[in-house]
């Protein structure tokens, strides 16, 4: 560590961007369970805000008919509220992570869409109920676009028809007027896509529902998205009039192979796949370090130049270890996606980051 760095390891994220935007973490249930002393640490030193990684989804909140598992959301948001951290929920209706039955009868005949709409109120009365006030922004509604603009295909979609969406906003209102509601999707820069998400926020605001903030999720790479198209899609969606946030970031260093492909597991590939696909087992090599930590810094300098547009920027992982890059789609990789190594330790991308606050 040299002088420059070894000074600016006082400063933090959620100081050196307080004036700008809210620095959240995505929390595990390992960390959320207290097995993870030394992240927990690092979230309360360096963030002002949490996500949950998966204990909300509703495959993990909500996994049988009747029966909620509550307990480490209760933790999760004793935790924020603790550290008086801006407390996110993650996720209420998404086409994944959520069961079958959710869609079926008891006799696994599809539900009919009264059936399902009343559902789907259920929970999240009662999910968002639970947490009123405490709680206080919610992605209500996950990825429901394509990549050409399209709905996406999937069973809400199915049941209920296009309004959906809608139905969630207006339920989600009613249940907790008071928390933030926001719309989440990836891949934002790719222009179909975006413009349809735009398309669906002016008319669902033309029908009176209110939306409170668009999440971009930013799972990227070294080179992918250029800074010009997702400054395009910023500037876009922020005409929307409501606030954007970068909800999901981390850089994968690895190759490039779509976050939305069929899981596999490494060992599956030859041997010279296995290493294109997995080239640093044994640690990340300085060039690629400072790379990532330029890559970090275009896109922090990106942010905070359009920091009137932004509420915050959530990282998804407190540190490499615990990243889901390493072991989705492909399982069995060593990936670097974060500001923390494995042992919660500041890379350079983190000091990279820093530096673009006071720019
Ligand atoms: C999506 C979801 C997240 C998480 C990531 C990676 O981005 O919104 O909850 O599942 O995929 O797994």
């Amino acid at each position: 560590m040299n002088n420059n760095e070894n000074t600016q390891v006082q400063s933090t994220l959620k100081d050196v961007f307080k004036d700008d935007f809210y620095i959240g973490a995505a929390l595990s249930l390992n960390q959320i369970s207290g097995n993870e002393p030394n992240a927990l640490a690092l979230v309360e030193k360096q963030f002002n805000s949490i996500t949950p990684e998966n204990i909300l989804k509703w495959e993990e909140i909500h996994p049988e008919p009747n029966k909620y598992n509550f307990e480490p959301a209760d933790r999760y948001v004793a935790f924020g509220q603790k550290n008086k951290m801006f407390v996110v929920g993650h996720t209420l209706v998404w086409f994944y992570q959520t069961p079958d039955w959710v869609f079926q009868d008891e006799s696994g005949k599809p539900l009919d869409r009264e059936a399902l709409l009343k559902r789907m109120k259920e929970h999240i009365f009662t999910v968002m109920g639970r947490y009123k006030g405490r709680i206080h922004g919610w992605d209500v509604v996950n990825e429901a676009i394509m990549a050409d603009g399209s709905f996406r295909k999937c069973k809400w979609l199915d049941i209920i028809g296009e309004d959906y969406i809608l139905k969630a906003f207006e339920y989600a209102r009613q249940a907790d007027p008071g928390a933030q509601l926001y719309y989440n999707e990836y891949d934002l820069v790719k222009q179909p896509k975006c413009e349809a998400v735009i398309r669906l926020i002016r008319d669902l605001q033309s029908k009176g529902v209110r939306i409170d903030g668009i999440g971009i999720q930013g799972h990227w790479f070294l080179d992918y998205p250029s800074i010009e198209e997702l400054e395009t899609s910023i500037l876009s969606l922020s005409k929307l009039g409501v606030k954007l946030m970068v909800t999901e970031m981390d850089i994968g260093v690895l190759p490039f192979y779509p976050v939305d492909s069929k899981l596999v597991d490494l060992s599956s590939f030859d041997p010279e796949m296995q290493k294109k696909h997995n080239p640093y087992p044994d640690g990340l090599p300085d060039s690629v370090q400072k790379d990532l930590a330029n890559r970090y810094a275009e896109l922090f300098s990106l942010f905070h130049k359009h920091r009137d547009k932004f509420s915050r920027v959530t990282f998804w992982a407190v540190h490499d270890g615990q990243s889901w890059r390493s072991y989705m789609p492909i399982s069995g990789r060593a990936d670097y996606p974060m500001l923390f190594d494995r042992d919660c330790k500041p890379k350079p991308a983190f000091y990279a980051v820093c530096r673009t606050a006071n720019a």
